[in-house]
């Protein structure tokens, strides 16, 4: 396969993920390649800004290829990742008369994809749809594997579904016009993988040539970072598509960093500097437990560091956390699973943390 497609293997729905300099410039020929018909209609969610930014152009190609495509804008923000954004998508798709043959694409970052993927998966009880992340932490983590949802007001992503999409194209270019907190903060998931999985991702990210290269927005340091971290998201996900084992992996800083979303109020921090703090909280577990040694636990918060995140914990009661632990659906019978480093490049799922092994950390 090309160096810049990425299969992501499933059992019964596999697809590509196209990682490639100018991409959005060519969905109409990308579309016809897969064996997308022009006679399906598409509508395109995405938000305001990204519309202006990139709706023109693809809307303009599509119509070369003679697709009908309208575009649709849900608000922006993670407040906005809700029933309301998604009772207008389906508004929307009745309007266009979007039917079983029709498809849907998500231009936008994780909400537009998160919200517009949960749509595909409910309208007439399923259609497809096309991923193209415009930010660094939709590239690299929430555009690939099938996970859809909306937030309830008692937690994140708490409703949704596993829903594949047919297609992902990545276009690294659109990373230009990203304002730099977003684009630092997907550089948290980036991190992730490499202490999760990628040793050589992360050693890779420590260097510092190639961080002001990734910092620059360098095509090729884009792009190596990109397919590294979707190349392990595609080998968990496809050993593991709907989370049963080891897919939790993927979750590594996310139990604590929802925490402190939730209850800093979504949008006071960024998803990635949330789990930013997450991801130091349970390396600093993982040292007091012996599991990892506070060498290992430094060299991650100052990679973290690094690259503009935050590690300190905000000021959060203690009770509440326990509250929103216990409501987050990672909780298992009743037992809260923690995702802790054993080495860089290698984590577990642990059932057995006392909660004053971590409590320590709140207020
Ligand atoms: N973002 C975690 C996952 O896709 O499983």
């Amino acid at each position: 396969m090309n160096k810049n497609k990425i299969l992501v293997p499933l059992n019964n729905n596999s697809y590509e993920v196209t990682i490639k300099q100018g991409v959005i410039n060519s969905i109409g020929e990308e579309l016809t390649r897969l064996g997308i018909n022009n006679d399906r209609k598409i509508l395109i969610v995405s938000n305001q800004e990204i519309s202006k930014l990139f709706g023109g152009k693809l809307l303009n190609n599509l119509k070369k290829y003679n697709f009908k495509a309208e575009i649709f804008n849900i608000k922006a923000g993670e407040n906005n990742k809700n029933m309301a954004s998604l009772s207008e998508i389906f508004n929307a798709a009745f309007e266009v008369g979007l039917d079983r043959n029709s498809l849907m694409i998500a231009l936008g970052g994780g909400i537009v994809g998160d919200v517009t993927g949960f749509a595909a998966a409910t309208w007439l009880r399923g259609i497809e749809y096309i991923q193209i992340p415009t930010t660094l932490l939709s590239m690299v983590d929430s555009s690939v594997g099938g996970k859809t949802a909306i937030n309830h007001p008692k937690g994140k992503n708490l409703i949704g579904a596993f829903y594949q999409p047919k297609a992902v194209f990545i276009d690294p270019e659109t990373l230009i016009t990203l304002p730099t907190r977003e684009f630092k903060a997907g550089m948290a998931e980036v991190i992730k993988y490499g202490v999760i999985k990628d040793k050589s991702l992360f050693e890779y990210l420590e260097n510092e040539k190639n961080r002001d290269k990734i910092l620059n927005l360098e095509n090729k340091s884009l792009i190596k970072i990109i397919n590294n971290s979707i190349k392990t998201k595609a080998c968990i996900v496809s050993e593991d598509e709907k989370e049963n084992g080891i897919r939790a992996i993927l979750n590594y800083g996310h139990s604590f960093g929802h925490v402190i979303e939730n209850l800093c109020g979504y949008g006071e921090y960024l998803h990635g500097e949330a789990i930013s703090i997450g991801m130091k909280i349970a390396g600093d577990i993982a040292t007091e437990k012996n599991l990892w040694s506070k060498k290992h636990s430094l060299r991650q918060d100052h990679l973290i560091e690094s690259y503009g995140l935050p590690t300190q914990t905000p000021k959060i009661k203690k009770n509440k956390v326990i509250t929103i632990l216990m409501g987050d659906k990672k909780v298992r019978n009743g037992k809260m699973r923690f995702i802790l480093p054993k080495d860089i490049g290698e984590v577990d799922i642990f059932n057995d943390i006392e909660e004053s092994q971590f409590l320590k950390y709140f207020d």
